[in-house]
């Protein structure tokens, strides 16, 4: 039996589940395994941490080179949908190249033109991507959608605006990049969801479980899309002393710091408490305005370094569903067991219905 949504059909996939992108980080091996299992991978905004910090900043088309090199690798293994992500800040300097570049690669690739049928954006515009000339000419030529980040009801009626095919929905208590206003998932889900019924909508943030897969598609989600979750998993890419801080973790162990593009949660650890929370977008920019170069590179370092299992001196994105992540799994393991588990306890309820 499989669970049947907006979101699936939309995508060719099997079942309602989404790798959500995990940059700067690679997520190449991680994209295969969960595409292979029937979800849908999704290749990340990665830094090239194979060379040096400084070549890489001075190579503005080190990340193209990285995702393209990904993407390649992607279709040699498998022969299932999946997408990338592009995040789309104003301080991220290689956005523009990717939106520019990446569309055009895909349409000279046949297979890749077939299989990559989901461009996901986040972190800045939702009119970035659709507004590069290569992307709306393979819009024309193949069945790629694109889908936007909205961490708040705000960001969710730009992507209206926008014309976007679906909003990735993300509440506070996922890892990584979030928004000033910290609304939890289940709330921002409900405003959306009121507001726009009929919208493809993909939950993120704190899904990790059969269970909350059933609560997504019973608030009228068409798919969850996990990155913690899937960090803790045997396939990906995150350095084992990263993926071994989740089983013990407890949900109480990460905190709201200051990341690149705004608020972002971390695990609690030395770096997390050396970069208090900014209240509001005018503090980040004027931030923003006094950063030299070498902070900005000593910021990077902070990835690369976490990329090698420092995870003391680094940033160590996680979210607060690490409270309920008890074991590294194979993804194939993880993604049929919350599936089946989601089919049941959707029955189960079915059944109090007198
Ligand atoms: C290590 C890590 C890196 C992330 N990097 C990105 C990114 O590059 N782009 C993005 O849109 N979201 C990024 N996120 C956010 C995730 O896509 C997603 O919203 C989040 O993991 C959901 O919460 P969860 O961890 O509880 O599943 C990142 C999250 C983590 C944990």
């Amino acid at each position: 039996m499989v669970i049947e949504t907006n979101i699936t059909k939309m995508l060719g996939i099997k079942h309602p589940i989404i790798a959500a992108p995990m940059g700067p980080f690679y997520t190449t091996e991680l994209t295969i395994a969960v595409s292979e299992a029937g979800g849908l991978g999704v290749i990340s905004h990665a830094s090239d941490f194979d060379r040096p910090e400084k070549e890489t900043w001075t190579d503005r088309e080190a990340t193209l080179k990285a995702m393209k090199r990904s993407m390649e690798r992607v279709v040699e293994h498998t022969d299932k949908p999946f997408g990338f992500n592009i995040r789309t800040s104003r301080v991220q300097r290689d956005a523009a190249i990717l939106c520019k570049e990446i569309p055009k690669f895909i349409m000279n690739n046949p297979k890749l033109k077939e299989q990559c049928i989901y461009a996901v954006t986040s972190a800045g515009s939702s009119k970035t991507l659709p507004q590069s000339k290569s992307f709306q000419k393979l819009r024309e030529v193949s069945n790629i959608k694109h889908f936007h980040v909205a961490p708040a009801l705000w960001l969710a009626d730009k992507c209206v605006a926008s014309n976007v095919d679906g909003i990735v929905i993300t509440g506070t208590e996922g890892g990584g990049h979030q928004s000033y206003e910290e609304v939890s998932t289940l709330v921002l889900l409900q405003q959306v969801l009121e507001k726009y019924p009929d919208f493809p909508i993909v939950a993120c943030g704190g899904f990790a479980t059969g269970r909350s897969l059933a609560a997504a598609l019973s608030l009228g989600a068409g798919a969850v899309a996990m990155g913690s979750r899937f960090i803790a998993s045997k396939e990906s890419e995150f350095h084992e002393t990263y993926k071994k801080i989740v089983p013990p973790a407890r949900a109480q162990d990460t905190v709201l710091a200051t990341g690149a593009f705004g608020p972002i949660r971390l695990w609690k650890n030395p770096y997390a408490a050396s970069h208090p929370k900014v209240g509001s977008k005018e503090e980040k920019m004027a931030m923003e305005n006094k950063t030299t170069i070498e902070e900005f590179l000593k910021e990077a370092r902070a990835y690369r370094v976490i990329y090698e299992g420092d995870t003391e001196n680094g940033a160590v994105l996680l979210g607060q569903s690490i409270g309920i992540i008890k074991s590294i799994e194979k993804v194939s393991d993880l993604i049929s067991s919350i599936v089946n588990d989601a089919e049941k306890r959707i029955k189960s309820v079915n059944s109090n219905i007198k």
